[in-house]
């Protein structure tokens, strides 16, 4: 069954749905049945996982770690750089045998690589024994579409054109802890030349205020006190919204609700960070003084050809506001090399930018060409050799860099809000300051969802490590 047609999705839809989750209900509840969610990709798929997974508790499915004990298994996929898309054809591959042991299992692939018709239909016609395919505007029709699954012998696929209205109240299963991934907005509207986010995610649409302080607040009362504002490109909020509510005000509002002590938000496109806004952080006593400002290149050349619609100089003055407002605020970035076109010259650019604004720490990546993007039509692309070696270069920089700023907070006492304990050791906690540094200590369990002041005992590159500070 397939079925590509652009289908509007009214706000109503949502209570059709939980016809669909009581039908379900009556064939699943009880029966002991497990679900697997393997994500791709960045904190918005994470976060839709998380809705999959709200759904399916609902139903009657429980989770479990075990891929191979699991009675569904679904992948959220990722279509930003072609690494990604090559996990998972080598992981749903793997399922054939599974599959046919396992016949009565469910096998669902969803997420941005589906919105890409050239790619569902492949993974159809590769794969036959996967039983449901969906897309990342349709998310809340889950239920229907695993009701279909459930009691068809073919591929379903549904997989919507373009983004319809916003949809609230989807079930979402969230990772218990301190903090919450909170989407204020979807979509794109940049176009960024390198990037596929806009077509397979669609136009930015914020939700409602109303909608996103309810949230909010229920999570303050189930003893959430972080939350991430989520979107593309949040400083554009509201700016599609009859009400006229943007960011800043956004932020202001989220910073008088009690319970919550710290609120963080990505991703900002230079672009939109206006006065107002880092004037609103540096005076919201929640809001962390930590930015992750995507540079993505410092040669002016290639940021043009990037569509980023900034200078270097631009950025480099956002910066000094920022640090002027709030000295000490942590800075991170995105960095792209060997873009098309990007010459010795082009990428020296970029480290000299590295070492101007002197990063806590960014996320680099070799340039990935995507189907349907003007840069993948570009001459001059560089060969895979080269990028590799220019990824290496800048990661030695960037990480000398964030080594040095860790040594900063060397003997230092912060403030670091508990998480919970380290993945690795059970006998170390682990938390972040407001600066996003991630701090591993010896510590009771009741420190778990306070805040500790703890005292730096040694930096690493990507973490710091201390005790706790003595109190007198
Ligand atoms: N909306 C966010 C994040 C987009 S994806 C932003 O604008 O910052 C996260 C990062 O992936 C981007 O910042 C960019 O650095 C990188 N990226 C996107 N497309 C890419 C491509 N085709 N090749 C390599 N890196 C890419
Ligand atoms: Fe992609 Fe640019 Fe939009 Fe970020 S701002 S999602 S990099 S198009
Ligand atoms: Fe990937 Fe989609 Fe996010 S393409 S980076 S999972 S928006």
């Amino acid at each position: 069954m397939s079925n590509r047609k652009a289908i509007t999705v009214s706000p109503l839809e949502i209570e059709e749905q939980k016809h669909y989750i009581d039908e379900l209900k009556n064939r699943i509840w009880g029966k002991g049945l497990k679900y697997h969610i393997v994500t791709y990709g960045c904190q918005m798929n994470v976060h839709d996982s998380e809705k999959l997974a709200g759904i399916l508790n609902q139903i009657g499915y429980e989770e479990t770690d075990e891929q191979r004990e699991a009675d569904l298994i679904l992948f959220n996929t990722c279509c930003v750089r072609e690494n990604a898309e090559l996990r998972v054809y080598g992981n749903v591959g793997a399922l054939k045998s599974y599959k046919q042991a396992n016949p009565n299992s469910i096998i669902g692939v969803c997420g941005c690589m589906m919105q890409q018709n050239e790619i569902s239909d492949y993974i159809q016609q590769t794969f036959p024994f996967v039983d449901l395919i969906f897309g990342t505007h349709n998310l809340h029709r889950f239920p229907m579409l695993l009701l279909q699954a459930l009691d068809s012998n073919h591929t379903v696929v549904e997989v919507l054109e373009s983004e319809g209205a916003v949809v609230e109240h989807v079930p979402v299963k969230r990772t218990k802890g301190v903090s919450a991934w909170v989407t204020i907005m979807y979509g794109c509207n940049n176009f960024c030349s390198y990037c596929i986010v806009p077509y397979v995610r669609g136009r930015e649409r914020s939700r409602r205020p109303a909608d996103i302080l309810g949230e909010i607040r229920k999570l303050a009362a189930e003893g959430y006190k972080e939350v991430t504002l989520l979107g593309q490109n949040v400083n554009s909020y509201g700016k599609d919204l009859d009400e006229k509510l943007l960011f800043p005000q956004l932020l202001r509002k989220i910073n008088e609700i009690d319970e919550i002590e710290r609120i963080r938000f990505m991703t900002s496109h230079p672009k939109d960070l206006s006065d107002d806004l880092i004037q609103t952080m540096a005076e919201c006593d929640k809001v962390c003084k930590h930015l992750h400002l995507p540079i993505q290149a410092g040669s002016n050349r290639i940021l043009r050809k990037m569509n980023r619609k900034y200078s270097r100089e631009v950025y480099m003055e956002l910066v000094e506001k920022l640090r002027s407002a709030m000295p000490g605020i942590a800075l991170t970035t995105d960095i792209i090399v060997g873009f098309p076109g990007e010459t010795e010259e082009d990428f020296l650019e970029t480290l000299s930018a590295v070492e101007q604004v002197r990063y806590d720490s960014a996320f680099t990546f070799v340039y990935s060409p995507r189907r349907g993007t003007s840069a993948a039509k570009m001459k001059e692309q560089i060969l895979q050799s080269e990028k590799k070696q220019r990824l290496a270069r800048l990661n030695e920089l960037v990480n000398k860099i964030s080594k040095e700023k860790n040594l900063e907070y060397l003997d230092r006492n912060v403030k670091v809000l508990v998480e919970g304990y380290s993945k690795n050791r059970t006998d170390i906690l682990t938390g972040r300051t407001d600066t996003n540094k991630i701090v591993n200590f010896k510590g009771d369990t009741d420190l778990i969802g306070k805040t500790a002041m703890i005292k730096i005992t040694e930096a690493h590159s990507w973490s710091l490590e201390g005790k706790v500070a003595e109190t007198n």
